[in-house]
């Protein structure tokens, strides 16, 4: 019985807040509703499994899963197609307990890529790229998947016509005349009951891209966590790769700056530099926090108390906390 209540008083309460992209406008077809509900049934779904004592890791797995089942968002079904017409992913995982990092690049023909990084994570091999993680879905024998979609489709062939004249796709899958824009990628950071912390990001890149362009997702510059702090970036991956974002947020806290001083020097570091980004984090004491530089962040989070999001969060400031 007292073993019982000691165990209960060490335990933390879970954390939870996922991503599904950023960008500039939301202002589509039913956008803000579809995309508050789309993200609200990840968080209810994947906050219970913290509750009841899933590891972060699992619990970010089973988020980055639902995320890219979602043809809303750009990861795994949904993902936007490159430059040949072709769809490659990537997606990574940290483990903040292990401090360990794993990922693929450019990943073709799966439905949930971030099961590929969670395998790995036990693998000497940690980052496998497009022929490597072609291998080992063959060797797993893991069915093979076309995740495209016709909006996805619709959308490359618009481009087509207009010679590629876009700079991106849209943030979320929509019929293209919404005009929405900019930005890719969802992610899931959590904190579990026993204070661990992990962070999973994934997607089909920044869409038109050139063969073999490499995508923030599956580096430490957009996802990382320690046992301090974990971070998930969403937005332009060249950008967040400058910053060298999430292990820049991580390190600054691993250093001893709280959470909210870690994203608001770093925010303010990256719109100085004119970036296009986004960015959820947790850290050890169970402070939320996130942060943007583009107009819009598609983020939603449960605190123990209740469910949030940052759809409608357009002030000035570049950072949010909770
Ligand atoms: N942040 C996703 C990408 O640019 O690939």
């Amino acid at each position: 019985m007292l073993k019982t209540l000691v165990k209960m008083e060490s335990q933390v309460q879970p954390k939870l807040i996922i991503h599904g992209g950023a960008g500039s406008s939301l202002k589509g077809k039913d956008g803000v509703e579809a995309v508050r509900n789309s993200l609200f049934k990840v968080v209810e779904e994947v906050y219970p499994l913290l509750l009841s004592g899933a590891t972060a890791r699992d619990a970010v797995v089973r988020g980055c899963q639902l995320l890219e089942d979602d043809p809303r968002f750009n990861a795994g079904t949904g993902s936007v197609l490159q430059s040949d017409a072709q769809i490659r992913m990537s997606a990574a995982l940290m483990d903040g307990e292990r401090s360990r990092f794993s990922g693929v690049i450019n990943v073709s023909r799966v439905q949930h890529p971030i099961e590929l990084a969670l395998i790995l994570q036990n693998s000497d091999d940690r980052v496998l790229s497009d022929y490597g993680a072609a291998e080992m879905l063959r060797e797993l024998q893991v069915k093979s998947y076309d995740p495209m979609t016709d909006l996805r489709l619709q959308e490359w062939m618009h481009e087509r016509q207009s010679n590629f004249g876009k700079k991106m796709p849209g943030v979320v899958s929509e019929l293209y005349e919404s005009k929405l824009s900019q930005s890719r990628t969802i992610g899931v950071v959590a904190l579990d009951s026993q204070g661990r912390l992990a962070a999973g990001t994934s997607t089909g890149g920044k869409g038109l891209e050139r063969i073999g362009r490499v995508s923030d997702s599956a580096m430490p510059a957009g996802n990382y966590a320690t046992a301090h702090a974990a971070v998930s970036c969403t937005g332009i991956g060249e950008d967040i790769i400058d910053e060298c974002l999430a292990a820049r947020i991580v390190v600054r806290v691993t250093d001893g700056l709280s959470l909210q001083d870690a994203m608001q020097r770093s925010f303010a570091e990256a719109q100085q530099h004119n970036r296009d980004l986004g960015a959820i984090s947790i850290d050890a004491t169970g402070a939320i926090a996130w942060g943007k530089t583009s107009q819009v962040l598609l983020a939603a989070y449960h605190n123990g108390q209740q469910i949030g999001d940052t759809l409608e969060w357009t002030e000035d400031l570049l950072t949010g906390c909770i």
